[in-house]
Parts: C-alpha cells; sequence; structure tokens
C-alpha cells in the first residue's frame, strides 16, 4: 500500500482529483467505483472544475457506486444517488445511462446486489475504485464482523456507523439501519484503488490500518492483499510514527 500524506484537506482533494482525471485521460471510457461521505466532496468539486475548464471529458466513463442506503429513495436527499447528483453528475458531461447506483427502493435485495455484480462485470470491472474509511475501519458499507461478504449485499449498520453517520440526517432515529454495499471481494477486484482519509476522526482508523495485521475486525486492512492501493491522507488523519 502506497501512502500520500497531505498538508491539508485542500491538496488532498486536488491529488485524488488529479488520480481520477488521469485515469480517465488514459481511458476514456473507464469504468470508475465511486464513494460518498463527506470526505471525497472537495474531490469531486476539483473534478468539476477541471471539467469546467475543459481539462477532463467524463461523456464515456462508466460509474457503479459503492454502496446505498436501504430502504430509501433516490429524492431523498439523503440518499447517495442525491448525493452524487448533487455534487457530481449534474455538473458534469457524464451520461446518466453510465451511472449506476444501487436501487435503495428495491423490493428484492438479493436480485438487485446480483443484477449489480453482473453489470460491473458485463462493464468489463472497475478500473479505479475511490474508498473513504469509516471510523471503525469499514469501507462502503463492509462493517467489522467476524466474517466480511465478498459480494455486494444487505447489510446491517454497526451503532457507531449509525452515530458517525447521524450527522447528515435530522436525527440519529432518521439513519437507516440497512444499506447494500459492495462486497469485499467486490472492492478487490478493481484494478486500481486510493482510499481517502482526513481529520482527526480518522487517525485511529489509519493507524490501525497501517500497522495491525489483516483482520475481518478491520476491513480496509484487506486492502493490504491487493497489488495497487494509495492511501491518500492530510496530516491529521496521519499517525505520528
Ligand atoms: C460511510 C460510507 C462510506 C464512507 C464512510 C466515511 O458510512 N458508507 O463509503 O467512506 O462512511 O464517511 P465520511 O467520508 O463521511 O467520513
Amino acid at each position: 500500500m502506497r501512502l500520500l500524506i497531505c498538508k491539508n484537506y485542500t491538496e488532498l482533494s486536488l491529488k485524488a482529483a488529479q488520480i481520477v482525471a488521469g485515469q480517465v485521460t488514459m481511458n476514456p471510457q473507464s469504468v470508475l467505483g465511486l464513494a460518498t461521505g463527506s470526505t471525497p466532496v472537495g474531490m469531486y468539486s476539483e473534478l468539476v472544475k477541471m471539467y469546467e475548464q475543459g481539462r477532463v471529458d467524463f461523456s464515456e466513463i462508466r460509474t457503479f457506486n459503492l454502496d446505498e442506503y436501504y430502504p430509501i429513495s433516490a429524492d431523498n436527499p439523503q440518499s447517495y444517488h442525491y448525493f452524487m447528483e448533487e455534487n457530481l453528475f449534474s455538473k458534469i458531461n457524464i451520461k446518466k445511462e453510465n451511472t449506476h447506483i444501487l436501487d435503495g427502493k428495491c423490493t428484492d435485495t438479493a436480485k438487485e446486489c446480483d443484477k449489480f455484480e453482473k453489470l460491473i462485470a458485463a462493464n468489463g470491472g472497475i478500473d479505479l475504485q475511490i474508498l473513504g474509511i469509516g471510523q471503525n475501519g469499514h469501507i462502503g458499507f463492509n462493517e467489522p464482523a467476524e466474517n466480511l461478504n465478498l459480494l455486494t449485499h444487505l447489510t446491517s449498520l454497526t451503532q457507531s456507523t449509525v452515530k458517525a453517520n447521524s450527522r447528515f440526517f435530522s436525527d440519529v432515529s432518521k439513519v437507516p439501519t440497512l444499506a447494500l454495499t459492495m462486497g469485499i471481494g467486490t472492492i478487490l477486484k478493481a484494478r486500481k484503488i486510493i482510499i481517502l482519509a482526513n481529520g482527526e476522526s480518522k487517525k485511529e482508523a489509519v493507524k490501525s490500518l497501517l500497522t495491525d495485521s489483516i483482520s475481518t475486525g478491520l476491513p480496509a486492512s484487506i486492502l493490504k492483499v491487493h497489488s495497487d492501493v494509495t492511501l491518500i491522507c492530510d496530516n491529521e488523519a496521519c499517525p505520528n510514527f
């Protein structure tokens, strides 16, 4: 795992955006795995700037989002559908039909997850996967557990994640306790992965990721078996060794 330490969130966002833009420039038909949450907001806004300046063309890219709450409708401002529309899709020249986000309103979750896996494979797999990291080391919504799921699946959120994500909701009771998420195997199949972490609240997770051995209790640690992962963190999230 490569480690890129940035002096602050602005630099982290710019570096991450440059990596994504580089991927899209090298292969305009790239398949990107996208993340939500507060971490990638700055990166998306840098990508929008690059698009407005005519430096990147997103017209041929295809995207798959990591996860979505369940149940939730796409027009709910807390949904990841809404987030992607607000932060990226409505501001660049991506084709709507080339974007894929798990349906938080589907009735048959197993079918929806299976369809998603098949669609990723039919598009040739993910070229570049962007990840954030939860305070407890989760990636996507793969929470610490004795066993981790390999494929896209329905999962329950831990109390700590519900609490951490409650900052986006009017009340903690409004946070869905279930989600659909790519599995660990889905993520590991990506050819290249970048994982972003900023702020003091991520310091412990980053420290465990860098120093502890691989364990299902820290889902992000599984990334160490992948040959092309770059952890990009800012000074606040980077532990002092
Ligand atoms: C959320 C998302 C993850 C995200 C993580 C960190 O629960 N499911 O994909 O990476 O938690 O979120 P944030 O960037 O807001 O700290």
